[in-house]
């Protein structure tokens, strides 16, 4: 059966499993004092349960989940050609995965794939525009019956163009969202499905600081990859809510401020050692790590989830203060 329409079976399955749900909040007939108790032990419930994950996170702070084993994994990486990517891709085949390297640029990939070789790495090449849906599904099938199913999906490949709104085309703003957002959207399309299938598989996504904060010269991006993370956290709702067990599906979003890949040509950055550029190796070796131990979403440098947190507990006007004084940002690049 071809993908496309296993993914639609999938997506009315769960459709269908939805409507038959029963509907909990139809309770006309019930009595007052019964709903009131069934209420009251509903929010015991839940208070507990909600303490019970409070622990486990505090617990997972102290001692984190060992990391995976990668061996017996297909990990499928986007715009491995370059960058945290190419970074990305050796290291896992260094670790001994099956690593699928698909970029719209064939030479990038093809320099990946020897890097790999070298260092006697499973490595497949696959050329791929992640814009073109159509594409993507006949790379799925293709990657299926060649490789294997892929067990971690990584999507990575991104662009940045970086200066003021008014000064973006239509043809640029499109293009980057096409890349950014719907990229990620018709991977997913492509891929879950065999997760579904086998209650096993991990989606990894690039998000950026820049889809956790504003900054300036990056409008249409942030836009982006705040997009990324509303895709990733609704993603998450979803397979929760799906009736299906998909508890064996990870979801992990990766928050990168500053990476030297070339990507950000002018970066301003006032304080050097709180808002520091990252080498994309050091960047690569933390996506390595939160996809082996599972982490929900990570930012790089990973000091920034918490202040982050802090700046988004100010008022508009006090997080407009402390970015005045902070200054950092990125300068436009034409
Ligand atoms: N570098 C940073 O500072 C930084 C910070 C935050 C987030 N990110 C995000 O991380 C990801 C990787 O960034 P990077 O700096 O390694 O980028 P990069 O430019 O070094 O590499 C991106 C790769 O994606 C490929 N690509 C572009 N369009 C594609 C398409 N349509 N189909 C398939 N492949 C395509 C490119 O050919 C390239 O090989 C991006 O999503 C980026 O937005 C980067």
């Amino acid at each position: 059966m071809k993908l496309q329409e296993k993914s639609q079976i999938n997506s009315q399955h769960t459709v269908q499993s939805h409507q038959r749900r029963p509907q909990s909040n139809n309770m006309a007939e019930e009595p007052q004092i019964i709903y009131a108790i069934r209420i009251f032990f509903e929010v015991i419930w839940m208070i507990l349960r909600l303490d019970v994950e409070i622990i486990k996170a505090l617990f997972r702070f102290v001692v984190p989940q060992d990391p995976k084993d990668v061996t017996e994994e297909i990990i499928l990486i986007t715009g491995a050609g370059h960058g945290m990517g190419r970074e990305v891709a050796t290291r896992f085949a260094r670790l001994g995965a099956k690593v699928v390297c698909v970029d719209v640029n064939a030479k990038g990939n093809e320099e990946t794939i020897n890097i790999i070789k070298q260092a006697k790495g499973k490595a497949f090449p696959y050329v791929c525009d992640v814009t073109d849906r159509k594409a993507v599904f006949e790379l799925a099938e293709k990657v299926e019956s060649e490789v294997g199913v892929v067990t971690i999906l990584i999507n990575n490949a991104g662009i940045m163009p970086c200066k003021p709104v008014l000064r973006h085309n239509e043809k640029e703003i499109r293009t980057l969202m096409d890349i950014n957002i719907n990229g990620n959207l018709w991977m997913i399309q492509a891929f879950l499905p065999a997760m579904l299938e086998n209650n096993y598989g991990h989606i990894v996504a690039m998000s950026s600081m820049a889809g956790k904060m504003g900054l300036r010269n990056l409008v249409p991006y942030c836009g982006s990859k705040y997009a990324v993370r509303g895709i990733m956290e609704a993603l998450a709702v979803e397979l929760h809510e799906d009736p299906r067990d998909t508890n064996g599906i990870k979801l992990t979003t990766i928050c990168p401020y500053i990476v030297n890949t070339g990507l950000c040509t002018n970066p301003r950055i006032r304080f050097q050692t709180l808002m520091k550029t990252v080498d994309p190796g050091d960047a690569a070796d933390q996506i390595v790590d939160a996809i082996r131990r599972e982490y929900h979403e990570i930012t790089i440098p990973s000091d920034l989830y918490y202040s982050n947190k802090l700046f988004n507990l100010f008022p508009p006007a006090g997080g407009k203060i402390l970015t005045d004084f902070i200054g950092t940002g990125l300068d436009p690049q034409d």
